[in-house]
């Protein structure tokens, strides 16, 4: 009988880790939601500890969020076992505490200054603390790719009799070689006496590439958990991409072990837009499976080909992964017969949402002359990164040529009357930029700026992701997005979005110290 692999989906916490890609609650439950239709085993929801935003929205997600574990982070501390407990207590029988603490010399030497056996108790202790919360733990040698084999075996098998049902081996830091580390697994298997008693889990980074590679490597030495991200985001150079795990196990079933998963492959699509929507991490247009080329032939020969057979340049579907457009959105579509589509594309919205969206809609059709489901998606997905307008977009005239000038208007959500500026700057762009600034009295600094056409042709929606660091606060990259068939007035909409995004966040609780891992 075939086997399943666990897909343990950690967009949220790792994922969310990486700079400028953190979200806000209500964005996290929505990427949630979407884990739970692409039917994820486990969804790490975050790190409790981390901050009281961080707790919230774990909590939150294990309250709601019918289907996989839920998943908290911990390190090997009490305090720290106590939060994750308490966050993900909602999720009942479904909740997972997730306990590391790192083995390797150098960790042990450099950053814990602790002997092996005191890592041995302490992580004894950390998996027997969160056995008292719940049945499931999760026990994470932190740089096990570069721990000493038989001390990695020594933990494994200590933390198994402890009681941890799954023993995850991460590739910390992205060295290991997919030989090395297929072996390592397979060095456990014949080396830890306990071993059946848990599932063995893989996490690797992509520092060199190599993440998905090693991970399969994993699985072929009989890891049977997978830990990855949509879209591969995480620290530094990422995380396993989900997507090209997924498929590679099931386009590829006969060269990878003939294994499973549970996940619902038409959702790939949707949760890689999704997910860069909601961090403004950009898709690469050559990325595997979700990037803009994966599924385009140019060149003639191969489009011959395709005629003649798909087969001959296509080795899965671009349905096969919930890519399709059609074009069945028009301006006459009433509320109702817009529900009924979104609902069917898997969309839990709310009777006022709808209506905004169709009224987004049918603008739309008036601007541009075939409305497919990416513009809906990007319409939808644009609700779900909206906070409250503090500064709102009434009328933007902007003139390029020598003295590049924008003539500005934002409305103010206190204030009745609307605020007008003109400036300067050194292209149209800057000119508003600046002229923004004026207006709202906060000095924002692009750090990264990018335009994006949702669909083809010339009358395409095009979406601008900008990351600012506003008031000289260089350690905090906002992401703002907006959308229109006019690029310049797509600019002014995405960095209205980050700065109403930066008044929001400001208004939140203050965020605790972030402990780093
Ligand atoms: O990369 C890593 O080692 C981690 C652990 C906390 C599992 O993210
Ligand atoms: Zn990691």
């Amino acid at each position: 009988m075939s086997e399943q692999i666990l897909i343990f989906d950690t967009t949220l916490r790792d994922g969310e880790q990486c700079p400028g890609a953190s979200m806000n609650i209500r964005e996290k439950l929505e990427v949630a939601r979407q884990l739970a239709r692409l039917r994820v085993d486990i969804i790490e929801a975050g790190f409790p500890i981390a901050s009281d935003g961080d707790f919230e929205a774990v909590k939150s997600i294990a309250g709601e969020i019918q289907g996989p574990r839920i998943a908290g982070l911990a390190r090997c501390v009490d305090t720290d076992i106590d939060r994750a407990a308490e966050a993900v207590k909602p999720a009942g029988d479904r909740a997972r505490i997730h306990v590391f603490l790192a083995t390797s010399a150098i960790h042990r030497e450099f950053k814990l200054k602790m002997a092996q056996s005191e890592i041995l108790k302490r992580a004894v202790e950390g998996v027997q603390r969160a056995l008292g919360y719940c049945k499931d733990i999760e026990f994470s040698p932190e740089d096990a790719s570069r721990t000493e084999p038989e001390f990695l075996a020594e933990v494994t098998h200590a933390v198994i009799e402890a009681g941890a049902r799954t023993v995850n081996i991460p590739d910390t830091v992205g060295y290991a070689a997919p030989h090395e580390y297929g072996a390592l697994i397979k060095y456990l298997f014949d080396h830890v006496p306990n071993i059946k008693k848990a599932v063995i889990s893989v996490h690797c980074h992509n520092d060199l590439g190599l993440a998905v590679a090693n991970s399969l490597a994993a699985v072929q030495n009989g890891a049977r958990q997978v830990e990855c991200t949509i879209n591969g985001i995480g620290e530094r150079a990422g995380n396993a991409s989900l997507e090209e795990i997924v498929m590679a196990l099931k386009v590829r079933k006969d060269a990878f072990g003939g294994y499973f998963t549970n996940i619902d492959s038409a959702q790939i699509y949707r949760s890689s837009r999704l997910v860069s929507h909601m961090t403004g991490m950009v898709v690469q247009r050559n990325k595997a499976i979700v990037g803009d080329n994966a599924f385009a032939h140019e060149a003639g020969i191969h489009q011959h080909g395709m005629m003649a057979n798909r087969a001959t340049y296509e080795i899965m579907h671009a349905e096969d992964v919930g890519r399709s457009s059609e074009l069945t959105w028009g301006k006459h579509m009433g509320h109702h017969a817009v529900a009924k589509k979104l609902d069917e594309m898997g969309y839990k919205l709310s009777e006022d949402e709808v209506r905004r969206i169709t009224d987004q809609i049918k603008a739309l059709a008036d601007k541009k002359k075939q409305v497919y489901d990416d513009d809906v998606m990007a319409i939808v997905e644009g609700q779900f990164t909206e906070v409250p307008q503090v500064w709102k977009l009434d009328y933007l005239s902007v003139t390029t040529g020598k003295i590049p000038t924008a003539s500005v208007c934002l409305i103010r959500a206190d204030k009745k009357e609307p605020i007008t500026d003109v400036g300067t700057g050194d292209g149209p762009i800057d000119a508003m930029l600046k002229t923004i600034d004026r207006i709202t009295g906060l000095k924002g600094s692009l750090a990264d700026y990018s335009v994006n056409n949702v669909t083809r042709g010339k009358d395409a929606i095009g979406e601008v992701t900008v990351r600012v660091h506003f008031n000289g606060d260089a350690g905090r990259i906002v992401t703002g997005k907006g959308g229109s068939t006019d690029i310049i007035e797509a600019s002014a909409l995405a960095y209205l979005n980050a700065l109403n995004r930066y008044l929001y966040e400001q208004r939140q609780t203050a965020e605790t110290e972030k402990p780093t891992l």
